[in-house]
């Protein structure tokens, strides 16, 4: 099963991938999770984002385009994948077109714009995981450490109130002009269109979870 997840920033993306992909047995690709690894590890790579992301802007197509082609020639991605975060432009739909890399799902998360802003502003997370919580949705056992390490969690840079909002202006102008896309592949005549799904991500974690499962026929 070869699946994308859209939404924006906040729609839950992250909290849902890491259990939709155990379930579906396939590999989670989460492209701000790479580079936040990248920034974290000081690489190469992390070293030329690392002011991008944290500015909400987005990744240069190039960069992000040759890392995600590299990533889905791995031989784990043979049997299915979940992109989390990709992709974002038309110009990275586009690289999955050209490069023949057909998709079966494309899941769009859509959430309230109001929920968006308290979920963001709220979040904590584990840098070397990627594990996301939330200070009240969805708390650590144990205050501001991480569940499974007892590491402390920490505020994403790119999470404070003002940054937000660019980065949802970013995705409305940008991003989800791909929803339209991909709904719109098969009346283009386009025998490889994905499948289209809009699951509401409104709700609590698990009613979410179901959602995704029930509509992607993968038991929970
Ligand atoms: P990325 O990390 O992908 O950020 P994003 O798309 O903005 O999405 P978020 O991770 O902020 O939200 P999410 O949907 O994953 O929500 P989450 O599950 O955490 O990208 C970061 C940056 O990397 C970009 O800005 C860009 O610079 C760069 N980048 C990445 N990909 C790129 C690409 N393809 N091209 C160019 N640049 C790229 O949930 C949010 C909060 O809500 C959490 O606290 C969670 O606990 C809580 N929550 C989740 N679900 C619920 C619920 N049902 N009810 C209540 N609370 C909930
Ligand atoms: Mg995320």
């Amino acid at each position: 099963m070869r699946i994308i997840l859209f939404g924006p920033p906040g729609s839950g993306k992250g909290t849902q991938s890491a259990y939709l992909a155990m379930r579906a047995k396939i590999p989670l690709i989460a492209t701000g999770d790479t580079l936040r690894a990248a920034v974290l590890a000081k690489s190469p790579l992390g070293c030329q984002v690392k002011r991008v992301m944290e500015s909400g802007e987005l990744v240069s197509d190039q960069l992000i385009v040759k890392l995600m082609l590299e990533r889905l020639a791995q031989p784990d991605c043979r049997r299915g994948f979940l992109l989390d975060g990709f992709p974002r432009t038309r110009v990275q739909a586009n690289s999955l077109k050209d490069n023949n890399i057909v998709i079966d799902y494309v899941v769009e998360l859509v959430v309230a714009q109001s929920s968006l802003l308290k979920r963001l502003t709220g979040r904590l997370v584990h840098p070397v995981s990627g594990r996301v919580y939330h200070a009240e949705y969805n708390p650590p056992k144990r205050q501001g450490l991480d569940n499974l390490t007892g590491e402390p969690l920490i505020k994403r840079k790119d999470d404070c109130e003002e940054t937000v909002y660019k980065r949802l202006q970013i995705y409305h102008k940008q991003t989800e002009p791909l929803t339209a896309y991909y709904q719109n592949c098969r009346q283009r005549g386009d025998a490889q269109a994905p499948c289209y799904l809009r699951v509401d991500g409104d709700g609590d974690i698990e009613q979410v979870s179901q959602r995704l499962g029930r509509g992607l026929g993968i038991a929970n």
